[in-house]
């Protein structure tokens, strides 16, 4: 308890004259219109009960405060819910479901309505600066606003950690799921899991918005990198894996302990199914042939995360068969909190609850929360959409029970994840900051990079094999811009919420990793315009994808092709290793990408191809492979069409010659395949 019984009294009478102020202008809730505060002293005194029109009868005023009731630990978490909720207002209720995203709100608002939960979308770093500090402090006190409020109901601060505390400088980054589904190791990815948590809570915050459980079918989309895989039970085994990991074994002591932070499922449900693989876009199905899919492939992804012990799952923004995922109440709530047995809360996406059908903002907020939305994530307009839930409560339009359901499933997940007996800057915290971004993370995100690289081609030349020869050369060329650039290597969420190119963060680029791993023996060249000379003995050329997210990262099939820039390095390669007499030399391209991306017209003039995905900040985990004694062991999880064009019937009987690399492809540095089903055959480029 942080408020002296003054304090919460003069706040109770501040919330009492919002209240007032809000019937007045004819939006708040019925109440007796008057401005005199000792009035309503003794209005909230005597607990008068108001009438709303669903004929319910409640009290809105706020009851006798008995913070004991809830604030004691020993008691079970139903029964603390309960208690709190039975002396809440409808107001209070309201901010408890809304979650406005840091830079739109104060710490007067904060304390003012109780505000049930605040975000950081991508790159919204605290004003002071983006340092683990500054993070800290920021959070910790719009913590402490929150514990200022009457009822002093501590705050979820959400942030999209989706690969490392991606948002702080300085934060390590691991691979994007694309690459961790490559790797195929659930004791890393839970690892993985436990070291993001520890770098989230140094910086206070509780829950990241991670992981996602999509399996795109089509890699046109730009969020394919955010899933695993594109089989739905392997991303259920890996999604599970992560949920462990950033939480804490449920069945164990350091479930949701002060180390551990609340995962998201997201985004519920089929966003890696729209038509042309298009972000937000809509699943077009036979209801028959939906349903089969949604029990036998979509639903095992969130059943894993539930029976792992997720607490919150997030809402897509796609749409299926014409309707908004956030207002289908078959599938949020008959289904997820139904059929799947879901007991946690449902949160938005951001400003999600805009794009639902309604004539106007209530009209959509209603259908929003009566499909099963628990908490809003309304960014900026969160203010008049705390209102308009209370005018829709008053008009009938969303029922009493819906909003009290909503309200104990987040106090519940709060009480769960040991929020009210949360200390502010507490010494797990602090000694977590001690280890962020520290050599113990960026080791274990280095073993990662090396797990995820799939070596799709690796041609013999004379005796040896092109990775063979890579690692006895004497003289390396590294070509292209992109092996020496953290941003790139990091792709989308990194900093900014795009990412970009350049030098963004702390960490080893791709060429810095070389260079620490050659021996005294060997030169590491390095040439942005792919310039080969005399000396070179291979080269190794860096291609691949500038940083997107989301729907800047859909493509058509006519642009999932590999970059203007880099066909200019590929050829300038060409160029000078013929004038230098160079012809025979392997040249070996590593592709840094988020998805397949068609290679039809380079794939004949790699020697050898490695694909390592967006390894994140530790490029030194290229070299371990590359040159150093560790074996290649990621294979592909996602079926590689020779064109994108091909990508819609990929799945198709009777395609399998439109097909470049199949799942499961993966070979070794022998050139033997790493599974009995790895082998590839490059087959003929299709017309
Ligand atoms: C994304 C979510 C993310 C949220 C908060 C949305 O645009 O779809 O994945 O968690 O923003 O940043
Ligand atoms: C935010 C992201 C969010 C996106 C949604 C951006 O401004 O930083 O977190 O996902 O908007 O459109």
């Amino acid at each position: 308890m942080r408020i002296g019984r003054k304090n919460s009294r003069f706040m109770a009478m501040m919330m009492m004259l919002t209240m007032a102020a809000g019937s007045l202008s004819g939006c708040g809730s019925q109440k007796p219109e008057s401005t005199n505060t000792e009035v309503l002293q003794e209005q909230a005194d005597s607990s008068e009960t108001t009438t709303n029109a669903g004929g319910e009868t409640e009290s809105d005023e706020p009851q006798p405060l008995d913070k004991s009731l809830y604030m004691d630990a020993s008691k079970d978490v139903e029964e603390r819910v309960e208690a709190l909720l039975s002396m809440m207002t409808l107001e209070e209720k309201a901010a408890q479901m809304l979650q406005p995203e840091q830079s739109a709100i104060n710490l007067k608002e904060i304390s003012e309505y109780g505000i049930g939960s605040v975000l950081s979308g991508g790159g919204s770093a605290p004003l002071s600066g983006n340092t683990v500090d500054d993070w800290q402090a920021h959070v910790n006190e719009i913590k402490q606003a929150a514990l200022d409020s009457r009822l002093g109901i501590p705050i979820l601060y959400g942030i999209d950690a989706v690969h490392g505390n991606n948002n702080v400088y300085a934060a390590t980054v691991y691979p994007h799921n694309i690459g961790l589904g490559a790797a195929d190791d659930e004791e890393l990815v839970e690892k993985i899991g436990a070291a993001v948590a520890e770098e989230v809570r140094a910086t206070g915050i509780q829950w990241t918005f991670a992981p996602t459980l999509a399996n795109p079918q089509n890699e046109m989309w730009g969020r394919t990198y955010e899933g695993f895989g594109e089989d739905a039970d392997y991303v259920a085994k890996m999604g599970a894996a992560y949920i462990r990991g950033f939480q804490g074994d449920k069945d164990s002591a350091e479930y949701l302990d002060d180390k551990h932070v609340l995962a998201t499922a997201k985004h519920f449900l089929g966003e890696g199914y729209t038509t042309a693989g298009m972000n937000q876009g809509n699943v077009k199905m036979d209801e028959e042939a939906f349903e089969t899919l949604l029990r036998e492939q979509l639903v095992l992804p969130y059943q894993a995360a539930i029976d792992a012990g997720v607490r919150t799952v997030m809402a897509s923004y796609n749409s299926v068969n014409g309707l908004k995922m956030h207002e289908n109440g078959y599938l949020l709530t008959d289904v997820l909190k139904g059929d799947l047995g879901f007991s946690g809360f449902v949160i938005s996406d951001y400003n999600a609850v805009q794009q639902v059908s309604g004539s106007n903002y209530r009209e959509k907020i209603v259908n929003s929360v009566n499909a099963g939305v628990d908490m809003l994530m309304e960014v900026t307009s969160w203010k008049e959409c705390m209102d308009e839930i209370v005018a829709a409560v008053n008009e009938g339009s969303i029922s009493r029970e819906r909003i009290d359901d909503a309200v104990r499933r987040i106090l519940r997940v709060k009480f769960e994840a040991g929020l009210f007996e949360e200390e502010i800057s507490g010494t797990t915290e602090n000694s977590l900051k001690e280890i962020y971004g520290g050599d113990e993370h960026r080791a274990l995100a280095r073993q990662a990079v090396s797990e995820s690289l799939v070596l799709l081609k690796n041609d013999k030349i004379g005796e040896k094999t092109a990775m063979e020869i890579l690692a006895e050369s004497k003289n390396i060329l590294v070509a292209g811009s992109k092996a020496d650039d953290i941003g790139v290597q990091c792709g989308g969420w990194t900093i900014s919420w795009q990412g970009s190119t350049g030098n963004i963060t702390e960490g080893t680029t791709i060429l810095q990793g070389l260079q620490n791993a050659a021996g005294d023996d060997v030169t590491i060249e390095y040439s942005k315009d792919g310039e080969v000379n005399a000396g070179n003995d291979a080269v190794l050329v860096v291609i691949g994808e500038n940083p997107y997210v989301e729907t800047s990262g859909d493509r058509k099939p006519s642009n999932l092709t590999i970059m203007g820039s880099d066909k200019k390095v590929l050829d300038t390669i060409k160029e000078t290793a013929k004038a230098a007499g160079k012809e025979d030399i392997p040249v070996i391209a590593l592709m840094l990408a988020g998805r397949p991306v068609t290679i039809a017209n380079q794939i004949e003039d790699f020697d050898g191809l490695v694909m390592a995905w967006l390894p994140g900040t530790e490029g030194d985990g290229v070299a371990d492979v590359l040159l150093g004694d560790k074996e290649f062991r990621g294979t592909l999880k996602y079926t590689w069409t020779w064109d994108a064009q091909d990508i819609a019937d990929k799945f198709a009987d009777g395609n399998e010659d439109k097909i470049l690399f199949k799942k499961g492809s993966g070979l070794k540095k022998d050139g033997s395949s790493i599974s009995p089903d790895g082998t590839v055959t490059i087959g003929k480029k299709p017309e």
